[in-house]
């Protein structure tokens, strides 16, 4: 694979600052965010009041500390427009996530949040090996999700010629990269599955497409994931992280370099770790839920939002800003099974380790009296579809599971093609337990 390393004059200056400039442009742009909110968001002020903090309290970084967290449920609470801190005239663009239950969270951007979400994802594509004048293939969906539109502007920003074909149509998909030879593409590391499946189907070898990079986010995967895309396409596969509460794709983003985390572009969004139980600051390194204030948003400034993510944060390498562990489990998608606690990344990765299987999978829940079964469908390979493979890739697999991660579980080897398909997030948790 290609060296993809910046060269002298690429990046922006604030990602080779020092800490300590860091630190005052974060001081400086934290007192405007917080002071902002208190004054323009009805919801802020009164949740300020209600703590007793007021924005002036805050006289040095860990200050932060002191004012209240800010969560989905809020959101809920102040569907649709509630927690906007601008007249509604002023904010260009809605964003929703539909989650799977209640309402959606639904966030605004004023015309200026848009440039800055432009220049953190133009940023997020540089450091993933992206240049000016590359073609830029997008299947993240385009619409209420922040994926498609977030991935674009940032694209057309870095200067690049952008395909925005949003997910679906898989074939047409690989049609348009063998025709367009784009050397980057962005969707979720899920669909590049299928998008995989595809190029094989149609007979073609994709390491010989164009593409020499992926940007790949919107949900967890692995380091065993990203080889083994990296090995089928002979391209580089880059991890972008955001959520559409603190702006969209392109909060964090790995540097091709180096690939060990996610660098988290600090001059707009603060990060902080807490035990999600007490809700207590932790200490750079400890794993934690991950807490982000906005730092430069005016449309809906976010003090102190709950992502539910679980990672811990590290120093900067190939940039000075600080990185998080590639994120690999959110709180709302831990199994907890006989006392064990699993995360579906856990089960990739194992399914990653048999040469029989395939990496599209599923995990089923079902309740028997008081005990939860978790069953793992997962598809075989072509080559190994007879019966003695599946029953070798069965046990196989089981036996991994157990001893890494330490629970039993059923397994279930479908065809290849046999387990569902995402065109966009994977869902990889089927829960079928009777409702309380
Ligand atoms: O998924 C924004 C996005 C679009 C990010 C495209 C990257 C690429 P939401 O739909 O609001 O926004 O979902 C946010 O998805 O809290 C994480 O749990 C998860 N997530 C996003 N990126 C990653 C990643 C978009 N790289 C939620 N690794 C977040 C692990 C991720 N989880």
């Amino acid at each position: 694979m290609e060296d993809l390393s910046p060269r002298p004059g690429d990046l922006d200056p604030i990602e080779t600052a020092s800490r300590d400039e860091i630190a005052a442009l974060q001081l400086e742009r934290m007192r405007w965010s917080l002071a902002h909110a208190y004054e323009n968001s009805p919801f802020y002020r009164a949740r300020f009041d209600a703590t007793g903090v007021h924005p002036s309290d805050l006289k040095t970084l860990a200050d932060l500390a002191k004012f209240p967290f800010t969560t989905k449920q809020d959101l809920r609470e102040t569907y649709p427009f509630g927690m906007f801190a601008v007249p509604r005239q002023r904010i260009c663009r809605i964003h929703a996530s539909s989650g799977t239950t209640g309402k959606p969270t639904v966030v605004g951007y004023t015309l200026k949040d848009i440039d800055t979400w432009g220049a953190v994802v133009a940023r997020s594509i540089r450091a993933s090996g992206g240049r000016p004048g590359d073609i830029v293939h997008i299947s993240y969906g385009y619409g209420l999700f922040t994926g498609g539109l977030g991935a674009h502007y940032g694209a057309e920003r870095l200067g690049c010629t952008v395909v925005p074909i949003s997910g679906g149509m898989t074939e047409r998909q690989v049609t348009l990269i063998a025709d367009f030879k784009p050397r980057i593409i962005m969707v979720t590391p899920s669909y590049m599955l299928s998008i995989l499946d595809e190029f094989r189907r149609q007979g073609r070898d994709p390491r010989e497409s164009s593409l020499a990079v992926g940007i790949f986010g919107a949900e967890p995967w692995t380091n065993a994931m990203r080889e083994e895309i990296e090995r089928a396409f002979d391209m580089h596969a880059v991890d972008i992280y955001g959520l559409s509460e603190v702006m969209g794709p392109g909060v964090a983003n790995e540097c091709v370099e180096t690939k060990d985390g996610l660098h988290i572009w600090e001059d707009h969004f603060y990060p902080e770790i807490i035990d999600p139980v007490t809700g207590d600051v932790l200490p750079d390194g400890e794993m934690g839920e991950l807490v982000f204030t906005t730092l430069t948003k005016e449309g809906l400034p976010m003090i102190r939002y709950r992502t539910r993510d679980l990672t811990r944060l590290l120093p900067g390498t190939a940039r000075s800003m600080r990185r998080v562990e590639k994120i690999t489990g959110r709180s709302d998608d831990m199994m907890i099974l006989r006392g064990v606690n699993v995360f579906p990344t856990q089960i990739e990765e194992q399914i990653l380790k048999c040469h029989g299987l395939a990496p599209h999978f599923q995990i089923e829940l079902t309740r028997k009296g008081r005990m939860d079964t978790m069953t793992v469908h997962v598809e075989c390979t072509i080559e190994a579809a007879d019966e003695t493979a599946r029953a070798g890739s069965e046990s196989e697999l089981a036996h991994h599971i157990k001893s890494v991660v330490g629970v039993s579980t059923r397994i279930e080897i479908h065809d290849p093609g046999g387990v569902a398909r995402s065109e966009g997030k994977a869902k990889r948790i089927v829960d079928n337990r009777p409702k309380e």
